[in-house]
C-alpha cells in the first residue's frame, strides 16, 4: 500500500510516523515533507502542498492508494476533491467541509444556525460598517478576525474603539492578510482555560481523541507573540467526564449533524478549540484538520492501529471501531529559532538528536528541517523541532522531556520551560 500525506510540519512528522507503525506497513510519500520525514518516507521536497496540479500529477504516475490531506491550505483548496475524482481514495474533508476552518464567516453563521454554544458576534463586508459597529456603543474588550486563513494571526484583541479602528484598518483597507480580510468577525471576548478537542468523523458518527491543550504565546507564562504553537500537553487537567458529556451532547454532536444537514457531511478530523467559561463550554474555533503540536501529543498515546481508523472513517464505518488509548501523558515542547515568529535565521546545524530519540519514551519530530548533502540536519524554519515524551503522568512527562532536551542544539535555539504547567 501507497500513502502520500500532503503537509511538510511537525504535525505531518506526527502523522507519517503512526502511519510507519501500521500492520500494512505502507510505503510512505510525503509532499513537500521536511529533512526528519526523509527519514521514513519519501520526500517529493520540491512539490508544494498547495499545488494541486503536480500533486494529482503525482499520485497518478506512482499510483498512491491513498491521499492523506494534512494541512490547512490544500483543504481549503480541494485537494480532497480532486484526488477523488481521479478515483483515488482521499482522507480529509472536502472543500465544502473544510469552509468550517477557511470561513470563519461560515463557522459562526452554522453555529448561530444550530444553536451551538460560542461567542456573540456580527460580521462584515465593508469596512466603514465594521467602523460603524465598534462606535456604536459596544462593550469591549472585543475580538477582530478575519474571515479566511490568516497563518493563526487573524484573531486580534482590541480594548478600545481607536484599537479597533486600527486593526479593521488592518485587515479590510491595507489586507496584511489578503483577501482573507475581505470580511471580518468581530465578536465579544471568552474568559476561561482553553482545551483542545481532536475527533475523527466519518460525516454521521464522531469519535473523540483524548483531549490536549496548546501554549500560543512565544515566552514563558503567555508572554511574547503568537505563535503556531511552542508546545502542547495531552490530557488537559480539566478537560473532566462530564465536560466531555456536555460537549458531546451540546457541541459534538450537533457540529456533525448540522454539516450534514447543510450537504456538507464532515469526514476527517475535526479539531474544535473550546473554552470553559462560567456559563459552559463554547467553540472558539473550528479546524479541519490535527493541531500542530497538538497531533504530536495525542497520536503517540493512540493504541488502535491507524489505518484502521483512517479505512473506517474514509468507508463510513466509525461506528463499527473501537478507538483505543494509552492511559498515560505526553508533552511536546517545540524548539525555535531565535526571533521566531518576528525574524530568525536558518541553515543552522543541529546536534542531538539521534540521543534524545534512542531514550526511551522519547520522540523528535521535525518541523523545520532539512538535510544537507552529508545528511546532516540544519535548521530551515521557526519552529525546528517538537520534542515529545510520553510518561505515566503529566507530571512525569514534564520532567521526563525538560531533563533530556538540552541535549540537543543550534543556534540560538529557544524553547518555553512552562510546557503542560496550566
Ligand atoms: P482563533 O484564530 O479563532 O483560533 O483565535 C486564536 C486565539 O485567540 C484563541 O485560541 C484564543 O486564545 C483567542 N481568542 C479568539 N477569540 C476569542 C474570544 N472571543 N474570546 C477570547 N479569546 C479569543
Ligand atoms: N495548534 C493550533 C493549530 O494547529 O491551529
Amino acid at each position: 500500500m501507497k500513502i502520500l500525506v500532503a503537509g511538510g510540519g511537525g504535525r505531518e512528522h506526527a502523522i507519517i510516523k503512526k502511519l510507519s507503525e501500521c500492520r500494512e506497513n505502507p510505503e510512505l510519500y510525503a509532499v513537500p515533507g521536511n529533512g526528519g520525514i526523509s527519514k521514513i518516507a519519501k520526500c517529493f521536497s520540491d512539490i508544494k502542498a498547495t499545488d494541486i496540479e503536480k500533486i494529482i500529477e503525482l499520485t497518478k504516475q506512482n499510483k498512491f492508494d491513498l491521499v492523506f490531506v494534512a494541512s490547512d491550505d490544500p483543504l481549503a483548496l480541494g485537494l480532497v476533491d480532486e484526488i477523488e475524482k481521479i478515483g483515488v481514495r482521499a482522507f480529509g474533508p472536502r472543500k465544502n467541509a473544510a469552509e468550517i476552518e477557511w470561513s470563519k464567516v461560515f463557522s459562526k453563521n452554522l453555529m448561530k444556525k444550530y444553536n451551538i454554544p460560542t461567542a456573540e458576534y456580527e460580521a462584515f463586508d465593508s469596512f466603514e460598517s465594521a467602523v460603524n459597529y465598534v462606535k456604536s456603543g459596544i462593550k469591549f474588550p472585543i475580538w477582530i478576525k478575519s474571515d479566511g486563513l490568516a497563518l493563526g494571526k487573524g484573531a486580534i484583541r482590541a480594548t478600545n474603539i481607536n484599537q479597533a479602528y486600527d486593526i479593521l484598518k488592518h485587515i479590510m483597507v491595507d489586507k496584511t492578510f489578503g483577501d482573507s480580510g475581505n470580511n471580518v468577525i468581530i465578536e465579544e471576548e471568552l474568559v476561561g482555560q482553553e482545551i483542545t478537542v481532536l475527533a475523527f468523523c466519518d460525516g454521521k458518527t464522531i469519535k473523540p481523541m483524548v483531549s490536549s491543550q496548546d501554549h500560543k504565546r512565544a515566552f514563558d507564562n503567555d508572554k511574547g507573540e503568537n505563535t503556531g504553537g511552542m508546545g502542547a500537553f495531552s490530557p488537559s487537567r480539566i478537560y473532566t467526564e462530564k465536560i466531555a458529556d456536555e460537549c458531546m451532547k451540546n457541541i459534538y454532536i450537533p457540529t456533525i449533524n448540522a454539516m450534514r444537514n447543510e450537504g456538507r457531511a464532515y469526514k476527517g478530523v475535526i479539531y474544535f478549540q473550546l473554552i470553559l467559561t462560567k456559563n459552559g463550554v463554547k467553540v472558539i474555533e473550528y479546524n479541519a484538520r490535527f493541531g500542530d503540536p497538538e497531533a504530536q501529543v495525542v497520536l503517540p498515546r493512540l493504541k488502535t492501529d491507524f489505518l484502521d481508523i483512517i479505512n473506517a472513517v474514509i468507508d463510513e464505518k466509525l461506528d463499527q471501531i473501537d478507538i483505543e488509548w494509552e492511559d498515560n501523558a505526553a508533552v511536546c515542547v517545540i524548539l525555535a529559532s531565535g526571533g521566531y515568529p518576528v525574524k530568525y535565521e536558518k541553515g543552522y546545524e543541529i546536534t542531538g538528536i539521534e540521543e534524545v530519540e534512542k531514550l526511551d519514551g522519547f520522540t523528535v519530530y521535525h518541523a523545520g528541517t532539512a538535510t544537507d548533502e552529508n545528511g546532516k540536519f540544519k535548521t530551515s524554519g521557526g519552529r525546528v523541532l517538537g520534542v515529545t515524551a510520553v510518561d505515566k503522568d503529566l507530571p512525569s512527562a514534564i520532567k521526563k522531556v525538560y531533563s533530556e532536551i538540552d541535549k540537543i542544539s543550534f543556534k540560538d535555539m529557544f524553547y518555553r520551560k512552562d510546557i503542560g504547567v496550566k
